[in-house]
């Protein structure tokens, strides 16, 4: 068929099962335990589409029922899936968590988009993207508000110690007397590293505690009040606690160095409900467990779903499964986000929010 947005052909689905060609036998079996169409079930006149890895089931039901999606197969069955099928797909669907890597898209030579589930698609290789001319999005603004809200339910977990007090009352603790005094939050200077639309959600909640906001970007933010700082061993330094908004991905790893964490100091505190990556996590355990850092809030791990062992016996570390977005109304409005890209690119070849500079 001819792609109808591109003048590029694809091949349509041949017979996938020619026995005795065991690789597309394999490939299929996979596909129906998945309870996904075979290719020779495919009939849809628009976009091949690929799921990557697994998606809300909402996402998921619908790209098969209206696309026809069929999903990558993972592990070793996946290159002999992309020698046989991969020119004919047009349009991956993906999470931030998996995201279409380089490998994946180099075996996908027709692609023109990633829709991705997420704000943050660090996972997916987007400079081979631009070089190639594919279109990238992502769902912003949608999760603005939960992010926010949970950065600032770290916040004042890691101050007042919750989670901890709550542990302390179930094991009975206090019967043998009252629980240690705790900072206060109200009123305390806070730093955001990365002042974007979760880093402004972030200073609007804390402008009712009345704390002073200042923030780190690569450069100001035009017509914000906040203070700037373009250090950010300066922004630790003169920070109670500094929270984490900053995009992942090749720029900023690591950027929360031993050297931020050490000005930041032992009476200070940190939260990330931006990725893993942004902090040097090795350097992180170190500060916490030396008394070098005050305690953390940690909602995205270095290699998740793996957190680092020495973390789980600290109380004052609050440790969350990567859920800032986690709630029915954000999931189901990040969906129906992904969705509406998926449909206009198909039916116009636009996505309705593309990636910054894509
Ligand atoms: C997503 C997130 O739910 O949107 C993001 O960037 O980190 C999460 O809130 C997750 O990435 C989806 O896989």
């Amino acid at each position: 068929m001819r792609c109808r947005y591109r003048s590029i052909r694809i091949t349509c689905w041949t017979v996938s099962v020619r026995q005795p060609n065991l690789q597309s036998v394999t490939i299929n079996a996979d596909f129906q335990a998945a309870g996904i169409p075979t290719p020779t079930e495919q009939g849809s006149p628009r976009g091949r589409v690929l799921q990557v890895g697994p998606l809300m089931p909402m996402v998921q039901t619908t790209i098969v029922a209206e696309h026809n999606a069929v999903r990558v197969p993972d592990g070793p069955a996946r290159q002999a899936f992309l020698d046989e099928h991969g020119s004919e797909f047009t349009v991956a669907v993906t999470s931030g968590k998996i995201g279409v890597d380089s490998a994946l898209m180099a075996g996908l030579p027709n692609l023109l988009a990633v829709v991705n589930f997420g704000v943050g698609y660090d996972t997916t290789d987007v400079a081979q993207a631009r070089s190639r001319g594919i279109q990238v999005s992502n769902t912003p603004d949608v999760l603005n508000d939960c992010v926010a809200d949970t950065a600032l339910a770290l916040l004042l977990d890691v101050f007042r110690r919750t989670s901890t007090a709550d542990r302390f009352v179930r094991r009975g603790a206090w019967q043998d007397g009252n629980f240690p005094l705790a900072s206060k939050l109200s009123g305390k200077r806070i730093g955001i590293v990365g002042l974007g639309r979760i880093g402004t959600a972030i200073a609007q909640r804390l402008a009712g505690f009345n704390c002073a906001i200042s923030y780190h970007n690569r450069n100001p933010v035009a017509g914000v009040e906040y203070r700037y700082v373009g250090s950010l061993t300066e922004l630790a330094a003169t920070s109670d606690a500094l929270i984490i908004a900053a995009a992942g991905g090749a720029d900023s790893v690591g950027l929360i160095s031993a050297e931020v964490l050490a000005a930041l100091g032992p009476q200070g505190y940190l939260v990330n409900i931006a990725r893993g990556s942004v902090v040097d996590e090795a350097a992180l355990v170190a500060a916490l467990l030396s008394g070098d850092l005050g305690g953390a809030g940690l909602d995205v791990f270095e290699d998740e779903p793996n957190v680092p062992v020495a973390l789980l016996a600290l109380d004052n570390v609050v440790l969350l499964p990567h859920l800032a977005s986690g709630t029915l109304e954000t999931r189901t409005a990040m969906a129906e986000l992904t969705l509406t890209n998926l449909n206009q690119f198909v039916s116009t070849g636009t996505l309705l929010t593309p990636i910054a500079g894509a």
